[in-house]
């Protein structure tokens, strides 16, 4: 992908305390992201911890509050100002809402979320609590593209861990949280470095990954 390419201008969206927003703010700071940046954080809950520490860094940060407002006024205005930051990529990190249809289209394939749960397995909420009381022996996260279906676009990576026997759904969740920080930033370097296709649901990476 061209470097002048504005894909790597990244708009990160959340809805709570921010720990993967953080993660790839770290990535970027620390080098692991040489080509992206944080154009701006963007939160729809007035209190969300993620937005405060978009503030405490210094990046660029709105509230857009979606409580009691149509899906479609609210992603309007989302858009607008995802428009006006020049952003190439949109990073959902925990952030609690469906988009609409328009917001989709006006970003084709340039929205990416990451979920705490191998999908297609527990999309939705507590996804690791979900997997917890199912039993299952395996759990991990998932970075994927969004479209118009909950937790449901193309995987560009995943990452899997046991479940231990001493595990409840809480060390669950933080030992999924430790690989999501991980999984994200690795899913946005293949995502600016240009380098894969997308073939029906399959995330293909290309030569030189
Ligand atoms: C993360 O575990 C993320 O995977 C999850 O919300 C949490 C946000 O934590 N997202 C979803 O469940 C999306 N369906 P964070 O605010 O500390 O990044």
């Amino acid at each position: 992908m061209d470097p002048a390419n504005k894909a790597h201008r990244l708009a990160i969206l959340l809805s709570g305390r921010g720990s993967n927003f953080l993660a790839i703010a770290n990535s970027i700071r620390e080098g692991r992201l040489p080509s992206a940046e944080i154009a701006v954080v963007i939160s729809n809950v007035a209190d969300a911890g993620g937005l405060q520490a978009a503030a405490d860094l210094g990046l660029p940060h709105q509230l857009i509050v979606s409580k009691g407002r149509p899906r479609a006024d609210h992603d309007a205005e989302v858009i607008t100002c995802l428009q006006s930051h020049r952003v190439g990529l949109v990073c959902l990190a925990g952030y609690m809402r469906l988009l609409s249809p328009e917001f989709i289209a006006a970003f084709p394939n340039k929205i990416i979320n990451i979920h705490p749960s191998l999908l297609p397995a527990f999309p939705g909420l507590e996804a690791q609590r979900q997997a917890f009381d199912y039993g299952v022996k395996v759990a991990g996260c998932t970075v994927h593209f969004v479209d118009e279906h909950l937790d449901h676009g193309p995987i560009i990576l995943q990452r899997a861990i046991p479940v231990l026997e001493s595990d409840d759904a809480h060390s669950l969740s933080q030992r999924i949280l430790v690989e999501e920080h991980q999984a994200y930033t690795e899913a946005i370097a293949r995502i600016v470095s240009g380098d894969y296709e997308i073939r029906g649901r399959r995330f293909v990476p290309c030569t030189k990954l």
